[in-house]
């Protein structure tokens, strides 16, 4: 018989992402709810290793749905891949008797639960807490959603002075592997080109496409780039530059301030729904799974099954994108 799960330990892992704060209050009154203890871990692997491990109660989570960032902190922690690292951060849980586990981040963080829960006997959920938007298995990441409103809402502003010079803007957004972002906010914007680091990037057809508009009198234009695109914003402004005489182009990273801010009223909604969730599947007996929402229902993936697959860029949203912008 599975031993049943009395003590949780919650951590969030890798980038941080908003909601995150919403993800760990569910998950502490709701284990609260269910009579169960629940301790915070800082810094992700790193705290567990360390044994920065701290007692939850309900009004350690007071005031923090709003709060974009991690009240835990969250790190990426190299230690974590070796198995003396695991060996330490085990001890850790057991002299503390955690025998349950909730991870809030991406897919690395999974990657690592998923050896954790091999090796010791304490089960691990995941939560998505990412703004890529990279796992697939669910059609949001708690982040996401907040992440690509601060875009769109950056980019609306930049189209303003873009207009009013007639220029050209290349504007990156983040996704180092990941292309969610760029393709949401750039339909959402309106933006001429989306490049995206799953697609291989066409630089003749960008070319032909400007001087198509140039030769129509289409002066403003907007390319969005994301950071995991083979040309970065700043390659790409010196091709165009050099490609098409006299054509202005600036450039605008938007850098960090995607990741932060108050989150969403989605993000905190699926936050919430994922963090109660994930100590239900813990009560339920129902280890060692990433938990996603699918179609407005709860969705659970075996965390290694989770780790083998990313989320697909939608080959017809690039259409719209070229359909749209015309
Ligand atoms: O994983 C989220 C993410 O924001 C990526 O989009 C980005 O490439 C990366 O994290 C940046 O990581 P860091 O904050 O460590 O530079």
């Amino acid at each position: 018989m599975e031993k049943k799960v009395t003590k949780i330990g919650v951590l969030t892992s890798g980038g941080d992402s908003p909601g995150m704060n919403a993800a760990i209050r569910a998950v502490v009154r709701t284990g609260l709810y269910h009579k169960m203890e629940v301790f915070g871990i800082m810094r992700g692997y790193s705290g567990m290793i360390e044994g920065d491990i701290m007692k939850m109660e309900s009004k350690s989570v007071a005031n923090i749905i709003q709060r974009g960032g991690t009240i835990l902190k969250s790190a990426r922690s190299k230690e974590f891949y070796t198995p003396e690292g695991r060996k330490q951060a085990y001890e850790n849980l057991t002299k503390l008797g955690i025998n349950g586990l909730v991870i809030i981040g991406g897919d690395g963080s999974f990657r690592g639960a998923k050896i954790f829960s091999e090796e010791f006997d304490i089960p691990c959920i995941g939560l998505p807490g990412t703004i890529d938007k990279d796992i697939a298995g669910t059609d949001f990441t708690i982040g996401f959603d907040t992440a690509v409103n601060t875009a769109v809402e950056a980019i609306d502003k930049v189209r303003d002075t873009a207009d009013a010079h007639d220029r050209l803007f290349i504007i990156e957004v983040m996704g180092r592997d990941s292309g969610f972002i760029a393709l949401h906010s750039g339909i959402a914007t309106g933006a001429e080109n989306i490049l995206v680091p799953e697609k291989k990037t066409d630089i003749e057809d960008i070319i032909k496409t400007l001087v198509e508009k140039r030769g129509r009198q289409k002066l403003v234009n907007i390319i969005v780039v994301a950071e995991g695109d083979q040309f970065g914003a700043t390659e790409l402004s010196k091709i165009i530059m050099e490609r098409i005489p006299g054509q202005e182009v600036r450039i605008c990273i938007l850098g960090h301030i995607q990741r932060g801010g108050s989150p969403t009223c989605l993000d905190r909604l699926i936050a919430s729904r994922m963090g109660y969730a994930a100590v239900e599947c813990l009560i339920e007996n129902r280890y060692n799974v990433f938990v996603g929402i699918v179609n407005n229902k709860m969705h659970y993936i075996p965390l290694d099954q989770a780790i083998k697959r990313k989320q697909k860029i939608n080959e017809e949203w690039m259409k719209i994108v070229r359909i749209l912008s015309s």
